[in-house]
């Protein structure tokens, strides 16, 4: 498997932070980045606790970014927007995973926002340069930070229109559940994916558990 520097943007979040625990595993550098360096350099302590010699460290966004030949974006979708034409000559030419649910809460739970495009597409649009892939949609946090080795019941499903980028993110999903990602075809079709997540969220209230997305019917 081929070792990337991966800044995670929103890394002191449970889901950034899940995401760098399963690839520093995996003997990827990572930086977490965060607003406040402090905050990063706290949630880069929490990692390197649960593994030793993990190669895991904070510092701000823009610092993060200028390092990695990966960013993962993965902070709350208010502010999505903003944070990042902030970071975009810095995203420029880089691999750029959105893991971003634009989501909402009403009294009947959980719903995706009615927008014209989604998050993954957005980060694209603001940085047409970078190489953006959408992928990480469907795998909780909760899970990304328990002590299974592998997430091996979950498939992450990965979308994008740079084919090389792809593949990159489609073997970064190793990682995390222990074979490929799978190819779920086009950028826009995160504009599907972003919102299932509301739909795992109301299942996982219904049968109190967390459930995930595994793709039957693929070729072994
Ligand atoms: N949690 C999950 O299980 C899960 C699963 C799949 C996908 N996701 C998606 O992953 C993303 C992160 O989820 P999360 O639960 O880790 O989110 P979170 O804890 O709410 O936010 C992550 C980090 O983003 C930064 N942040 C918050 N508001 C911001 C703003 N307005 N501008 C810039 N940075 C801001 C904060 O870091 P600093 O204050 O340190 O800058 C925060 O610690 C979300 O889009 C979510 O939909 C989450």
């Amino acid at each position: 498997m081929t070792s990337h520097d991966i800044a995670v943007i929103g890394g002191t979040g449970p889901q950034g932070k899940g995401l760098a625990y399963r690839w520093a595993l995996h003997g990827h550098r990572i930086v977490l980045g965060s607003r406040a360096a402090d905050r990063a350099e706290s949630a880069a302590v929490e990692v390197r606790e649960r593994m030793h010699g993990a190669s895991v460290t904070g510092a701000t966004n823009d610092d993060a970014v200028a390092g990695a030949d990966v960013v993962v974006l993965a902070v709350p979708y208010d502010g999505h927007d903003a944070l990042v034409s902030k970071l975009a000559r810095a995203l420029d030419g880089k691999i750029v995973i959105s893991c971003v649910n634009p989501l909402g809460f009403d009294k009947q739970g959980p719903y995706g926002l009615p927008l014209e495009q989604s998050a993954a597409e957005s980060a694209a649009a603001l940085v047409p340069a970078a190489r953006v892939v959408g992928a990480f949609h469907h795998v909780s946090a909760v899970s990304l930070w328990s002590d299974a080795a592998y997430l091996d019941h979950e498939d992450v499903l990965v979308c994008g229109d740079d084919a090389e980028a792809k593949a990159v993110v489609i073997e970064l999903a190793r990682s995390v559940t222990g074979r490929d990602g799978v190819d779920a075809g086009r950028l826009r079709l995160a504009r599907q994916l972003e919102p299932l997540t509301a739909v795992l969220i109301s299942i996982n209230k219904r049968y109190k558990t967390r459930s995930g997305i595994a793709v039957s019917g693929l070729p072994t």
